[in-house]
């Protein structure tokens, strides 16, 4: 078995692979990834010289290299991870967005099409996407797999829109799919320009910690290595054609969740309790932000058995001691473009 993994050097993508590649050694595991500025290769330095891991630097918008990729090594599998994925960016570069999310996705499932058609015994596109398709919730309810789509910034619209196109494939061509769409990731590996990464290097760097409006805004979080399980299930598991949603059953308010790491920060740096906490300044809000994400997990629950093996309390003490023991892997990615993307977006 030949499984194409996309976007395998990126946060939840290091995760995926990592799990495939040492769950898995009779599949050949193949990553491609553009390593664009959130792609970085020590993300998997423990597992590439594994014989069953093959890494392939490639854009998956280049269709001639891509429909040749895929006439070469014949995947019979495909987990799509590769995106743009940071809503700030997308609302200074949606054209970015819809490049790379929508017409990347395109891309790949022509070549799986072109390979494939009218031959699918046992072949499998697993599209990875995101609950804020869903739009945004109020104060109460969920998102469930019925909830009707309602992007409300670029990036969600591109996941959106490559969404339709794979259910399209599915419906118009037969492309046996399979879809998830997941809550807010954290853990080792986040790129530091989402909430979690970035404010934990600025709590250690001394700067300020950027809410967005009143911080009252909420997000479901889980655990990266639980979300990469979940997608290994769904992989294997999930049925042909159905959309699985991925949840922490885990909601925060941005503002709880700020000072709850300014607590466990201000123990691990053995700094006065509250002083993190002082770091804290509410700065423009986010054009569009969605109030309120929360997943209904329940399907992936009841049909695959799966459910976060991972409390809260102990993914976040893993992922605190993971960027306080990799200094140096936070040092490198915060330096050069990432400090002008920085000054840009906070100055
Ligand atoms: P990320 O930004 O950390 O990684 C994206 C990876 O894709 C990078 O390695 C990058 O180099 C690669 N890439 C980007 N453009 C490419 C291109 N044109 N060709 C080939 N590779 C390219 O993203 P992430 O947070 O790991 O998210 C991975 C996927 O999961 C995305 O599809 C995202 O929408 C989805 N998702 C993310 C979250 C989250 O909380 N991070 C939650 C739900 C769903
Ligand atoms: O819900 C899943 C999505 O979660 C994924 O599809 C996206 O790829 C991922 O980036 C994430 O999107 P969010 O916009 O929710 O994540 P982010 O970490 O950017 O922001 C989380 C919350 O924190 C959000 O309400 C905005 C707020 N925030 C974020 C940053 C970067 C701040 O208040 N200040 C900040 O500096």
């Amino acid at each position: 078995m030949k499984i194409l993994i996309t976007g395998g050097a990126g946060f939840i993508g290091s995760h995926v692979v990592r799990r495939m590649v040492t769950r898995y050694p009779e599949y050949q595991i193949f990553n491609l990834d553009a390593l664009t500025y959130a792609g970085n290769l020590e993300n998997l330095l423990d597992v590439e010289n594994y014989p069953n891991y093959h890494f392939i630097k490639g854009d998956i918008t280049d269709q001639d290299f891509i429909s040749q990729l895929f006439e070469k090594y014949r995947f019979d599998g495909v987990i799509h991870l590769a995106a743009e994925s940071h809503v700030d960016r997308s609302i200074s570069d949606p054209l970015a967005f819809a490049k790379t999310n929508v017409l990347g996705t395109m891309i790949l499932l022509n070549a799986f099409k072109a390979l494939w058609n009218n031959n699918w015994g046992g072949k499998r596109f697993y599209h990875v996407s995101t609950d804020e398709v869903y739009g945004t919730l109020g104060e109460t309810g969920l998102f469930t797999e019925k909830t009707p789509y309602s992007p409300n910034s670029p990036y969600s619209a591109s996941k959106a829109s490559s969404d339709h196109f794979v259910r399209a494939y599915g419906e118009t061509y037969g492309l046996p799919y399979v879809i998830s769409n997941c809550s807010n990731n954290y853990g080792p590996n986040h790129f530091p320009e989402k909430l979690i990464p970035l404010f934990l290097n600025n709590i250690i760097e001394n700067k300020a910690l950027p809410v967005y409006g009143d911080g009252n805004y909420t997000r479901d979080w889980l655990f990266v290595k639980d979300h990469a399980r979940a997608i290994d299930l769904v992989f294997h598991k999930g049925s042909t054609g159905d959309t699985y949603n991925i949840g922490g059953f885990n909601e925060w308010k941005n503002i709880d969740l700020v000072k709850l790491l300014c607590k466990i920060m201000d123990r691990k740096l053995n700094r006065n309790e509250g002083s993190s906490e002082q770091l804290i300044t509410n700065v423009k809000d986010r054009p569009g932000h969605d109030f309120r994400y929360a997943i209904d997990a329940s399907k992936i629950k009841n049909e695959l058995g799966w459910e976060p093996s991972v409390t809260f309390e102990e993914g976040l003490e893993q992922t605190v001691d993971w960027y306080m023991e990799n200094e140096e892997w936070l040092k490198r990615v915060t330096s050069g473009a990432y400090q002008e993307y920085y000054n840009k977006q906070y100055r």
